[in-house]
């Protein structure tokens, strides 16, 4: 066979149908990225670009870690895939036996899918079949917050709260509802770190008790830091706040830690780093530093045992992927988990934490600057939309910090970053420059 060099630009861009993209404009203006090392992305014109989003949030360790592709190549020869159906191969037990000691007690126990979205949808899935287990059929109603993104499996998009991922798709399922979400630029603009107003905001998720009934409600679904929609901290307080309604009514809270699992917040989980315990956590994304698709669902020692000891003979959840526990995944996680101990990758966040919010933070002073939210290695600088035009700022401002050399995002016109953990004071010293320069130069 002869190998094709798949980094040559290619002449048909129809056949491939982008997630996510804006197709047409794509094609006005093609971008292709060919290569990648540590911080760094090279597209096809060989012009380098500081990756300040860690690929979609991510490439927690940084770009083609030889441990990793290492462990992946030395897999592929031995194993390329089995099964996990009643059957099993070792890599799958010993990862997930090493996984859950990372994650607080007691969720010990992790059901291994192929993404985020799929994640969201086990979680929902299991929280469902759990209370009927239990007892408690009624409880079916699934609870997310508005701006909330889960994915785009029908669960995830019906808890999610982002109007244009789900006005196209009809009338999702049945039964959900939302709390409020909590971004409030009135009172908490420019924090920094979590907000200090908004923890009553968690008394939301009473008002749907009321409208319900707690005996029919199974789960709530939030990210501890919303990440799509527009990157919002948790004011102080809240995440408790909904643990305690949650406990108080049997509803299951779900954290949804597919971004901030794996070091995002300076911890393994969200959970850790808030002192907060959910019944649920989903991840995905730095599980394998992004170098081969996995997600894991972690829930705690109650919902396992329940599984185990009240179903029926046989299968206890009817419910699994292909490729659940893929080797190759497998292998790719455990190095990866290697890197994130061995390098003391989390405590990176910790180290870097107050020049990344003074850098951030100083961005206040830019007249056209309407906020800052920023937690490490978090952030989101958002700027006033051009009236009658909302978005298009934003887009600008991004384009010009790819000019010049830095890769970042815009979620309407909030600039969001979400560096790999491996930044250094001076990178992001560069990524804030890059970006103060192309808001000045942005009208
Ligand atoms: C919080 C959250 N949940 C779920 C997902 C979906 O993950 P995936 O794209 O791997 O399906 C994402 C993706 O960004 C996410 O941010």
């Amino acid at each position: 066979m002869t190998s094709i060099n798949h980094n040559l630009v290619p002449s048909d861009l129809d056949s491939f149908w982008m997630p996510f993209t804006a197709s047409r404009n794509f094609k006005d203006a093609p971008r292709f990225i060919v290569s990648a090392d540590g911080m760094y992305y090279k597209d096809s014109n060989g012009h380098e670009i500081l990756d300040g989003s860690a690929g979609l949030w991510c490439v927690n360790a940084g770009h083609r870690r030889e441990h990793i592709n290492k462990a992946i190549a030395e897999q592929l020869e031995q194993l390329d895939f089995a099964h996990s159906f009643n059957s099993g191969h070792p890599h799958a037990f010993n990862y997930a036996h090493r996984l859950v000691k990372h994650f607080p007690d007691p969720l010990n126990h992790v059901f291994f899918t192929n993404s985020g979205s799929e994640s969201v949808d086990t979680a929902l899935k299991i929280a469902l079949a759990y209370h009927r287990l239990k007892g408690e059929g009624s409880r079916q109603r699934l609870i997310g917050r508005e701006k909330a993104y889960h994915g785009m499996g029908f669960g995830g998009l019906s808890v999610g709260g982002l109007v244009k991922n789900r006005q196209a798709f009809g009338l999702l399922l049945p039964g959900t509802d939302h709390i409020r979400h909590t971004l409030d630029l009135e009172r908490s603009a420019f924090s920094r770190g979590l907000p200090e107003d908004g923890a009553e905001l968690a008394e939301d998720l009473k008002r749907l008790v009321q409208l319900h009934g707690a005996e029919n409600i199974a789960a709530l679904i939030v990210e501890p830091v919303a990440g799509a929609g527009g990157v919002i901290m948790p004011p102080q307080g809240y995440l408790q706040r909904l643990r305690d309604i949650c406990s108080e009514s049997g509803i299951l809270l779900i954290f949804d830690e597919v971004i901030t699992a794996f070091g995002r917040l300076g911890a393994m989980s969200a959970a850790e780093k808030f002192g907060v315990t959910p019944d649920i956590i989903t991840t995905a994304k730095g599980i394998t530093n992004a170098t081969v698709p996995m997600g894991g669902v972690l829930v705690t020692d109650d919902i396992y045992e329940t599984f185990m000891s009240v179903s029926e003979p046989g299968v206890e959840l009817n419910h699994g992927y292909t490729y659940s526990g893929h080797p190759l995944a497998c292998a790719a996680a455990s190095a990866a988990l290697d890197i994130y101990e061995e390098e003391k990758l989390f405590s990176r966040v910790e180290t870097l934490g107050e020049h990344w919010m003074d850098e951030a933070l100083a961005l206040k002073n830019e007249s056209k600057v309407i906020d800052v939210r920023c937690l490490p290695l978090i952030g989101a600088i958002e700027v006033a939309p051009r009236p009658g035009a909302p978005m298009q700022r934003g887009i600008e401002i991004v384009k010009k910090c790819y000019d010049k050399g830095l890769w970042a995002r815009n979620i309407g016109d909030a600039i969001v970053l979400s560096p790999p953990l491996i930044i250094t004071k001076e990178q992001i010293t560069e990524v804030f420059g890059i970006i103060r320069e192309s808001i000045q130069e942005t009208d």
